[in-house]
């Protein structure tokens, strides 16, 4: 008998609901939160009040998609955290109530594991090839830049980790000092592509193991510019496309070879993106080239899934409602990040 599953998502600006036929997607909506352009970055109170309003008419219209009755749901799987605890706690309240009014089980999410699990979500009538365990995934968001290795559906571990700011941070960051609109990873991206990647050299960090650090780049980056500015007030403005380009080859660059030495040491062949970043078309090119030297098999999340989103929710909570990992209605949210 198949397994139906509404996933919710609403750790950070994105309300998401989703519905599967066990691995299987039949719907994934999500509304966008354009409240918080004018400040440059999520707002957390304009956030909560958002979700609040989307919440319902997103999973109205996401069981809609479906061909779906609330009646037939199986189970409802919510992001449980990490994200921000206004916002957790809407889709975490809503998935509740759903279970206890449709008398289901409540089945918590991770939402770092949802992101890496993204890779088995199933298309109707598409047969796509997914990762096999071990895997090893770079998880890289607005939030996190991780090395994670996968065993297995529930089995995960850490085996690098940024120790300031995220790589998404220090697009956003540094897009913010070129006066570029928030979130600037992607805009960065748009205008690395007319760039020249070696005009500018910016300083890598040194750090042990497969662990990184993106503040030191910042900051470079921001002096270097203050520099230049000096002599020439129009310097950002003559220079954006290569400065865009030089920057995003360093993050790269940074991103791959810790992911290259942690495969060779683990002895991992199979190689996956996950997260906000790996939209990033110097990411991908760089991995795919990477992958040909190494002779890697590589895993890229189709684009819709690479973003905050409860398809991947549920697809984690799929998993975890078949080896019976039901939650508690007193689970509170978690803000920070537990892997
Ligand atoms: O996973 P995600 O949607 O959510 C959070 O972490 O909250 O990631 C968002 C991050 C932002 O920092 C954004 O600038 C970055 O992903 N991002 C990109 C691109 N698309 C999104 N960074 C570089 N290039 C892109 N194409």
């Amino acid at each position: 008998m198949s397994t139906y599953i509404l996933g919710i998502e609403s750790s950070c600006d994105d309300t998401s609901a989703a519905v599967f036929k066990d691995e299987v997607i039949l719907s994934n909506r999500i509304a966008n939160q354009d409240v918080h352009k004018s400040y440059g970055g999520v707002v957390p109170e304009l956030a909560s009040r958002a979700h609040q309003q989307n919440i319902i008419p997103v999973v109205d219209q996401a069981l809609k998609d479906a061909g779906v009755d609330a009646k037939d749901i199986n189970a409802v799987a919510f992001t449980r955290g990490p994200g921000l605890m206004g916002s957790l706690l809407v889709g975490t309240s809503f998935a509740k109530g759903f279970a206890l009014a449709n008398n289901i089980p409540l089945v918590e999410v991770n939402h770092l594991h949802a992101h890496v699990l993204a890779h088995f979500i199933k298309e109707p009538n598409e047969d796509t090839e997914h990762p096999e365990f071990p895997f090893l995934c770079l998880l890289v968001s607005g939030g996190n830049s991780q090395i994670v290795l996968v065993k297995s559906y529930t089995e995960m571990e850490v085996v690098g980790q940024t120790i300031d700011d995220a790589a998404g941070e220090a697009f956003d960051k540094c897009a913010k000092v070129m006066d570029l609109p928030y979130p600037g990873g992607p805009l960065i991206d748009k205008l690395a592509k007319e760039g020249n990647p070696d005009a500018f050299q910016f300083a890598k960090p040194r750090i042990k193991g497969y662990d990184y650090s993106f503040s030191g780049l910042k900051t470079s980056f921001l002096y270097f510019l203050r520099d230049q500015l000096k002599f020439n007030p129009d310097f950002i403005e003559e220079n954006k496309r290569d400065l865009c380009a030089s920057l995003q080859k360093t993050i790269v660059d940074i991103l791959l070879d810790k992911l290259e030495k942690a495969a060779k040491d683990l002895k991992v062949n199979q190689i996956a993106l996950a997260g906000g970043v790996s939209a990033n078309s110097g990411l991908r090119e760089g991995l795919v080239s990477l992958a040909q030297k190494r002779k890697w098999k590589t895993f890229i999340p189709k684009f819709a899934y690479t973003t905050d989103n409860a398809a991947m929710i549920a697809i984690t909570g799929y998993f975890k409602f078949q080896e019976g990992q039901y939650a508690n209605h007193e689970d509170a949210p978690f803000s920070r990040v537990v892997f």
